[in-house]
C-alpha cells in the first residue's frame, strides 16, 4: 500500500471533514480501523499536535522501504554498503540524546505512595496539563504516524496491544523490527481487544520553510506513565527506550502494573532454552540490568567440548510470564527484534548477534568505515586505520587515544530482527510461551558477589533478586561504574511501588504448582589488578549447565551462608584451564565486603519501609545470622 498523506486542517469542523476523507480514501477492503475510541483519540491528538499530515502505518515492506528512503533523503539515515551490509541503515543521534533518561522518567499514579520511593512521581492531573502544553503544536511541519503494534505474537493470550502516535519516521522503522506492527494489529483492535495509547513527539516542530536537522529532539524531556489509565506520553527524545514506546515504557513499566493487577509478571529478562545431549530442553529466564549481558547470555554458544549441548534464544531483554494450565510459569518474548548494545559485540564474543545484525538492521551511534560499513569498539581486535566516529568526525586510533574519545558511543546499538538469529528457538513465537524452570538474577559486580549461587527457596530467591546490586552503565544517562541497588534489574522499569512489586513476586508462589528455582550469577568479578576473574561469554555455559542440572536434580551443591554453591568438582571443566584456586577466588565470600553489602541492602529496605514485605526483612536477618 502506498504512503497515504492527508493535510490536516483546523479548526475542528474542517478536521472532521478531513478524517472522513481519510476513511474514504483508504480502500474499503482494508480500512485502517473502525474502533471509535481509536479514531477519536487520533482526531484529538492531531488537533493538539497539529501535524501537517497523518500517516496510518500499515506495516508493509513497501512502506518500510519508502520511510527508509525518506530518512535517507532527509539525512537521518545513511544507506550502508549494500554488498557488505545488505538492507542496513546508519543513524547518529544528537549528542544530547543517546540513552534512557531516568531523571526525566515519571510514574504518575494518583498517589505518590503508589509510585513508591524509587520512582519519580508527579500528580497525574498536573502532569497531563504540562504535557498537553508541550504537545500543543509539537508536530507542526511534521507527519503524525499512527502506529499500531502488538507486544508478543498476534493472538497470543499473553500478548498486549499498543498504538503509538509519533512524529518520528525513525521510530516507525525501528518499531517495525522490534514489534509486530500494522494492519494485522488494527484488526485485533477492531475485535475489541484492550490497547494502550502511547503519545510520542520529538518535540521539534518546524516552522514553514524551516530546514530539519538530522536528529530532531528537545532539551526538555519527559517519559511519562499513567499506570491507572494505562497511558504513555513521551516528549523530547528520539532514542531507544525513550521513544520506542513498546519496549521499556509499555512492556515493563505499564505491563508490570497490568501484571500485578492481573496475576502475571513483566520482567527485564532474557529467555533461553538449554538443550542437553539427550535432547531435553530446559528454559530459564535471567534478569541482568541494562548493558550487563542479557543479549550475550541469550545467544550463548557452548564451548566446543560441550558436545550435544545447545542454547536456544527466545528473547534478549523482556519476558512476560503467566501461570499455565500445567502448573508452570510460561514466558513469551514480547518483542520481535533486538535493540542490542554494539560495543563488545564480535564474532568471538557473540557470533549469533553478529549474524542477526548482518542484514536488514539499523545501527545508531556506532562508527562508520570508509567503505560504507560500521565498526565499534571490540568488533575487531584492532580498529580500522580511519573511521567516521559517532559524532560524524574523522577518527583514527591516534586521534582516539589523544583525545580520549571512542569511535562508537558506549550505548550505541543495533536494531536487528530476532528471526535472523541463528539460534532462535523454534518455539519463540509459540502463543503459549515456553515453560520456565529457573530464574537467574545477576549484576555487574567487581567485588563481593560470587560467580553463582542458588537460593534456598522461592522467598529467599525473591530476597536475592530484591537486594541485587549492579554498577551503573552507559545505558542510562548518569554516573557509570557506581554500584546501586537494582532490584530484579527493574529499578528504572517498575511501574509501581517497588515494595508492592516484591510482594507481587512473593505472591506468585501461590499461583503455580512447579516453582522455578532461583539463582544469582556475576560474570564481572575482578582481581585486585582490575582483570575479570571469569572468562565469561561462551564459558558461561559451565554455569548454565550447573544451573539446569540443579533444576533437573543432577548436580550437587553445598550450603553457604548466602545459598547453595557449587564446589570445583561440580562444574564441567573440559576445554578450559581454570584452576581450583581461580575457582575459589571467583566464588569467595569476603566477610568485610558482605558486611558492606548487607548495610547497603538495609538502605534500600529502609527506603521501602512503608510497604516492604516482612518476609524479606526476615530473609536478610537470616543471612546475617548465617554469616
Ligand atoms: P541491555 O540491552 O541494555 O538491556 O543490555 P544487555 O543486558 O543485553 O547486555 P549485553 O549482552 O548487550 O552486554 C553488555 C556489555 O557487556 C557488552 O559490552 C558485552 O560485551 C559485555 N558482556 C556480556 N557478557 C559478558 C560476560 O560474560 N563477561 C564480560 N566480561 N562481559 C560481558
Ligand atoms: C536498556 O537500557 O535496558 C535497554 C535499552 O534495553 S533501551 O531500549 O534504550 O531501554
Ligand atoms: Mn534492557
Amino acid at each position: 500500500m502506498a504512503l497515504k498523506r492527508f493535510p490536516v486542517y483546523l479548526p475542528w469542523a474542517k478536521f472532521l471533514v478531513c478524517l472522513t476523507i481519510i476513511m474514504k480514501t483508504t480502500p474499503p477492503s482494508e480500512p485502517p480501523c473502525q474502533n471509535v475510541q481509536l479514531l477519536n483519540w487520533v482526531k484529538e491528538m492531531a488537533a493538539l499536535c497539529k501535524p501537517d499530515q497523518i500517516h496510518w502505518v500499515d506495516g508493509s515492506q513497501q512502506e518500510y522501504d519508502a520511510l527508509c528512503a525518506q530518512l535517507v533523503a532527509g539525512g537521518t539515515f545513511i544507506k550502508l554498503n549494500e554488498k557488505l551490509w545488505p538492507g542496513c541503515f546508519y543513524a547518529r543521534s544528537d549528542a544530547s540524546d543517546v540513552a534512557r533518561v531516568e531523571e526525566r522518567t515519571f510514574i504518575c499514579s494518583k498517589t505518590k505512595e503508589d509510585a513508591g520511593p524509587t520512582n519519580n512521581w508527579a500528580d497525574p492531573v498536573e502532569m497531563k496539563a504540562k504535557l498537553t502544553k508541550l504537545f500543543d503544536g509539537s508536530m507542526r511541519g511534521r507527519t503524525m504516524y499512527v502506529l499500531p503494534y502488538s507486544m508478543g505474537p498476534i493472538g497470543s493470550p499473553i500478548s498486549q496491544i499498543g498504538v503509538e502516535i509519533t512524529d518520528s519516521a525513525y521510530v516507525v522503522v525501528n518499531m517495525r523490527i522490534m514489534a509486530r506492527i500494522g494492519q494485522a494489529v488494527f484488526k485485533e483492535i477492531d475485535k475489541g481487544l484492550r490497547w494502550v495509547p502511547c503519545m510520542h513527539s520529538v518535540g521539534a516542530p518546524l516552522a514553514a520553510g524551516q530546514k530539519d536537522v538530522i536528529w530532531p529532539c528537545n532539551k526538555e524531556k519527559y517519559i511519562v506513565h499513567f499506570p491507572e489509565t494505562l497511558e504513555i506520553w513521551s516528549f523530547g527524545s528520539g532514542y531507544g527506550g525513550n521513544a520506542l514506546l513498546g519496549k521499556k515504557c509499555y512492556a515493563l513499566r505499564i505491563a508490570s502494573t497490568m501484571a500485578r493487577n492481573e496475576g502475571w509478571m513483566a520482567e527485564h529478562m532474557l529467555i533461553l532454552g538449554v538443550e542437553n545431549p539427550k535432547g531435553e530442553k530446559t528454559y530459564v529466564a535471567a534478569a541482568f540490568p541494562s548493558a550487563c549481558g542479557k543479549t550475550n547470555f541469550a545467544m550463548l554458544i557452548p564451548p566446543a567440548t560441550f558436545k550435544g549441548w545447545k542454547v536456544w534464544t527466545v528473547g534478549d531483554d523482556i519476558a512476560w510470564i503467566k501461570p499455565g494450565k500445567d502448573g508452570r510459569l510460561h514466558a513469551i518474548n514480547p518483542e520481535a527484534g533486538f535493540f542490542g548494545v554494539a560495543p563488545g559485540t564480535s564474532d568471538k564474543t557473540n557470533p549469533n548477534a553478529m549474524k542477526s545484525l548482518a542484514r536488514n538492521s539499523i545501527f545508531t551511534n556506532v562508527a562508520r568505515t570508509l567503505d560504507g560499513g560500521v565498526w565499534w569498539e571490540g568488533m575487531t581486535d584492532a580498529p580500522p586505520a580511519e573511521l567516521i566516529d559517532w559524532q560524524g568526525n574523522k577518527w583514527t586510533p591516534a586521534i582516539g587515544k589523544e583525545k580520549g574519545i571512542k569511535a562508537a558511543h558506549p550505548n550505541s546499538r543495533f536494531t536487528a530482527p530476532a528471526s535472523q538469529c541463528p539460534t532462535i528457538d523454534p518455539d519463540w513465537e509459540n502463543p503459549q510461551g515456553v515453560p520456565i524452570s529457573a530464574f537467574i538474577f545477576g549484576g555487574r559486580r567487581a567485588t563481593t558477589m560470587p560467580l553463582v549461587f542458588q537460593s534456598f527457596n522461592w522467598t529467599h530467591g525473591v530476597y536475592v533478586g530484591a537486594t541485587m546490586g549492579s554498577e551503573m552503565t552507559a545505558a542510562a544517562a548518569g554516573t557509570v561504574g557506581k554500584v546501586r541497588r537494582d532490584p530484579m534489574a527493574m529499578l528504572p522499569f517498575a511501574g509501581y511501588n517497588m515494595a508492592d512489586y516484591f510482594a507481587h513476586w512473593l505472591s506468585m508462589q501461590k499461583s503455580v504448582k512447579f516453582l522455578p528455582a532461583i539463582f544469582h550469577v556475576n560474570w564481572f568479578r575482578k582481581s585486585a589488578e582490575g582483570k575479570f576473574l571469569w572468562p565469561g561469554f561462551g564459558e558461561n555455559m559451565r554455569v548454565l549447565k550447573w544451573i539446569t542440572d540443579r533444576v533437573n536434580g543432577r548436580a550437587a551443591a553445598v550450603e553457604s551462608p548466602i545459598g547453595w554453591v557449587p564446589r570445583y568438582q561440580d562444574f564441567e571443566w573440559t576445554g578450559l584451564e581454570f584452576s581450583p584456586e581461580e575457582f575459589e577466588q571467583v566464588m569467595a565470600l569476603d566477610n568485610d565486603a558482605w558486611a558492606k553489602e548487607l548495610i547497603d541492602q538495609e538502605t534500600l529496605f529502609f527506603n521501602l519501609r512503608d510497604r516492604l514485605p516482612r518476609q524479606l526483612i526476615n530473609e536478610r536477618q537470616q543471612v546475617i545470622s548465617r554469616m
